[in-house]
């Protein structure tokens, strides 16, 4: 675990550009800002807060993912306030629409592991699993199908658009239809209060909040109710692709990876989207729908101003400058350029230095799958005694009945 030791070197606070200031809202007011409602809750006063969150292994991360979600993931670690942290690869939700391909879920483990890594989550401060390595969760998931309606899964909106999006209308198949109740085991399993993720990501916190409820009120209070930790900033949210249109996405080819290289970095930055009616240097320029300009907004900050362009103290000048007009886009675009580079640099030489020990990276997933796999396992035992479905152990229910047919 050599490498673990690189990670208190990265600056994560000066490292996050004048947009996650505020990027970030806690949900929850003072008193209950860990997510849970209820003070009285007991399980809450035990556990404190406990924070999950994952993603699929279809590919590479890229800046959205960076912006969006990876920067507070790691600004969060750091901040050390909370009890657990759990971050894991959700192979077994890839596969729900990537049946036939189990390859690309395979390949990219190591990549979502590296960029993960590379992006600064450190191994000895929060958890790193694979999903598919706890089967604890597939048993809750089991569990959990009783609790849910068929038509309360056919009303999850993102269940809908996402079958839409896939052309499964005719043929869903089973395991994508309830891949929300699976996500429900994710974050209950491990008693999580709090789960970062994207806004489309609510539909599926609201179905698992109602699964506990009504697990909680059958069986007893076992689980938690999750709360969502939004990102506030709208750019955060979500970055456009480098062609303005509105999302990063593979298909699109608009993506700047992590693991992009400086150069291929370079071509994608000169390529972008700028104001198609900035056709002279002289013309007012827009900044609104400006790709250079959003992405300016995500990650500059007046230190790069006064590092690279000091012509200019903050981006409302620049701004106010490309607006009268007589700004080019090459100059914004190469200024920018020098402000990715900054924030990227270090992101790619940790990457460069994993890249060279990949079994390491195994092994990190592997003891994080095996921390990871003991809670859940507590928690399923918790689950199978208040489910009474604990026989082996059941003393009680072993006694009663012996006595019950000795005395018959
Ligand atoms: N649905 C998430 C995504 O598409 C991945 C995921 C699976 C997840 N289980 C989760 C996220 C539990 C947060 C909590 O990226």
């Amino acid at each position: 675990m050599h490498k673990a030791e690189n990670f208190h070197e990265i600056e994560t606070k000066t490292e996050m550009g004048n947009a996650t200031e505020s990027a970030w809202q806690n949900p929850c007011s003072k008193g209950t800002k860990y997510g849970i409602n209820n003070k009285n809750n007991k399980i809450y006063n035990e556990m404190g807060k406990i924070i999950l969150t994952g993603d699929r292994p279809t590919g590479r991360l890229h800046l959205g993912h960076y912006v969006g979600s990876l920067r507070r993931r790691v600004e969060l670690q750091n901040d050390g306030d909370f009890d657990k942290m759990f971050v894991f690869i959700a192979d077994v939700q890839a596969l729900t629409d990537n049946a036939d391909n189990p390859e690309k879920v395979r390949q990219n483990i190591i990549e979502v592991a590296l960029d993960y890594l590379s992006a600064g989550l450190d191994p000895e401060k929060v958890t790193l699993f694979v999903q598919s390595m706890i089967p604890e969760l597939a048993e809750l998931t089991v569990y959990f199908m009783n609790l849910v309606t068929v038509s309360r899964l056919q009303r999850n909106p993102t269940v809908k658009t996402e079958i839409q999006m896939r052309n499964f209308e005719t043929s869903i198949p089973v395991g994508f239809f309830t891949y929300p109740i699976s996500q429900a085991a994710d974050i209950t399993a491990f008693k999580a209060t709090t789960v970062p993720a994207g806004e489309d990501q609510e539909p599926m916190l609201e179905q698992t909040r109602e699964i506990v409820k009504r697990f909680n009120y059958i069986y007893g209070d076992v689980l938690v109710e999750p709360k969502i930790m939004l990102p506030t900033n709208q750019v955060c949210c979500r970055l456009p692709g480098t062609d303005g249109k509105a999302k990063m996405s593979k298909s699109l080819g608009n993506c700047i990876y992590l693991s992009d290289s400086s150069k291929e970095m370079q071509q994608k930055v000169k390529g972008m989207y700028t104001d198609p009616g900035h056709l002279r240097v002289e013309d007012p320029g827009k900044v609104e729908g400006n790709t250079v300009f959003t992405y300016l907004d995500a990650f500059s900050t007046e230190d790069d101003f006064a590092e690279f362009w000091p012509e200019y103290k903050n981006l409302d000048e620049l701004k106010d400058h490309y607006q009268r007009g007589g700004l080019g886009d090459m100059k914004c675009k190469k200024f920018l350029i020098k402000v990715l580079d900054k924030r990227l640099e270090p992101i790619r030489q940790r990457r460069h230095e994993f890249e060279q020990d990949i079994p390491e990276v195994y092994n990190i997933l592997k003891k994080g799958s095996e921390a990871a796999r003991e809670v859940a396992a507590k928690t399923l035992d918790e689950v199978r005694e208040a489910m009474k479905i604990n026989y082996f152990n059941d003393a009680a229910l072993i006694q009663q009945q012996a006595e019950m047919y000795r005395n018959k």
